[in-house]
């Protein structure tokens, strides 16, 4: 096991089997491993960041040596206030290969302390992306096995016409109460 502790960052949007194999994998490795989901991706997520934390955290609580996290900004400073030594990044098909390569050796550039370590999740898993999840489920297409069963309730609440207009709502009172808290502040300031 290597001493110290290592970073798992990505967007987890939503988190897949292939992202809790590597975890699983990445937990037996190191001594501390903290799954950090990046807070501000310019990408309009499918999940936001408190239910991918949530559900990150409902699928790793077996771990004890694993914990999520959020972060913002650059990785490496992020990874250097947590005093991380690795960067873990699963690499699935040769298709990863550039952009991981690209973005380990820009972290390296940026931090040459820090090292990235590529593990590979399962083959069974080598396909299973977020981005492909998110389409296939919004087609109405089934995800069973690419995802876990949290997840995969989670999408079918989402893409669920009645859950949606619930989150509409949800969306429509929160901002009432925030114009009513604007127009409170307004009238004490008059
Ligand atoms: O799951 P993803 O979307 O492939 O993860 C990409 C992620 C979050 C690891 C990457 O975009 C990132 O680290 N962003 C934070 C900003 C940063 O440090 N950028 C420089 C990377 S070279």
């Amino acid at each position: 096991m290597h001493k110290g502790l290592a970073i798992y960052p990505g967007s987890f949007d939503p988190p897949t089997n292939g992202h809790l194999d590597l975890i699983e994998r990445g937990a037996k490795i190191f001594e501390e491993l903290v799954v950090a989901i990046l807070r501000n991706s310019e990408k309009s997520p499918m999940f936001s960041v408190a239910e991918r934390l949530e559900m990150l955290r409902e699928l790793t609580a077996s771990l004890s040596n694993v914990r999520i996290d959020t972060f913002d900004g650059l990785m490496v400073e992020y990874a250097k206030s947590l005093q991380a030594t690795c960067i873990l990044r699963g690499i699935r098909a040769i298709s990863d290969y550039e952009y991981e390569l690209q973005m380990a050796l820009m972290n390296r550039k940026l931090e040459p302390t820090l090292e990235t370590v590529f593990m590979m999740p399962a083959d069974k898993y080598s396909y299973v992306s977020s981005r492909l999840v998110r389409e296939v489920a919004q087609a109405g297409g089934p995800v069973k096995g690419l995802v876990p069963e949290v997840v995969e309730q989670r999408l079918l609440e989402k893409l669920d016409p009645a859950y949606k207009l619930r989150d509409a709502r949800m969306i429509e009172v929160l901002d009432r109460r925030e114009l009513d808290r604007r127009e409170k502040k307004r009238k004490k300031k008059a």
